[in-house]
């Protein structure tokens, strides 16, 4: 994936291109991403989500449910971080994103309708995620999927982009920072 022979910009561009592309292969494995976000105490949470889109101005597009401790978690500090890994490409990219609701009530309503079936499931538990129950079967309950659900759009405008590829020969590392909408893309040591 990442050539030493091309500029630290391009591979910027292919590994975003790379990213993009996955939001249409449910095979892909940078459809899953690891979102990492603090509490009010500081501690780190990591937990997986599905990409959903990633925007022509670099926002990562994720769904979950308003009620999740992530919602919370984002709103007190919208300082991220999200990591991918793909084993074949032996490739790791890691990334700081600036977190936020989506609140625009159209797009919101295009998003929920992308979701079929069963998928409303994650979003209209009738018990908030995260309550404690006694048995697996009590959350089982679940809400019509209608508007007054939890279904909740979160973006992840990236700010800073760190791509590692190890590799027989050599490990690839390159760094690259966006300021007032600029890449700036540098190899640095593995
Ligand atoms: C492969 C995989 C994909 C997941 N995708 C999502 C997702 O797209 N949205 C979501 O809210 N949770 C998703 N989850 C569940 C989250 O990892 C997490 O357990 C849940 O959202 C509660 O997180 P929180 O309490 O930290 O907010 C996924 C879990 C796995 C294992």
């Amino acid at each position: 994936m990442m050539n030493s022979h091309r500029s630290p910009d391009q591979n910027r561009q292919e590994i975003l291109a790379y990213i993009r592309a996955s939001c249409r292969d449910a095979a892909h494995p940078f459809r899953y991403l690891t979102l990492s976000t603090t509490d009010q105490l500081s501690r780190p949470h990591s937990r997986m989500l599905v990409l959903r889109d990633l925007s022509a101005d670099d926002a990562l597009l994720m769904f979950t449910d308003s009620r999740a401790a992530k919602v919370e978690q984002l709103e007190l500090n919208p300082n991220g971080a999200v990591l991918f890994w793909h084993p074949e490409q032996q490739l790791q990219v890691s990334m700081r994103v600036q977190l936020g609701r989506i609140t625009d009530a159209a797009l919101l309503e295009s998003y929920r309708s992308q979701i079929k079936g069963r998928g409303a499931r994650s979003y209209t538990s009738i018990q908030p995620p995260g309550t404690i129950i006694a048995q697996p079967e009590q959350a089982q309950e679940f809400y019509a999927f209608d508007e007054n659900n939890y279904f909740s759009a979160i973006s992840g405008e990236i700010v800073e982009l760190v791509a590692l590829q190890l590799g027989d020969v050599m490990h690839l590392r390159l760094r690259c920072v966006k300021e007032s909408g600029r890449w700036s893309c540098s190899w640095i040591v593995p």
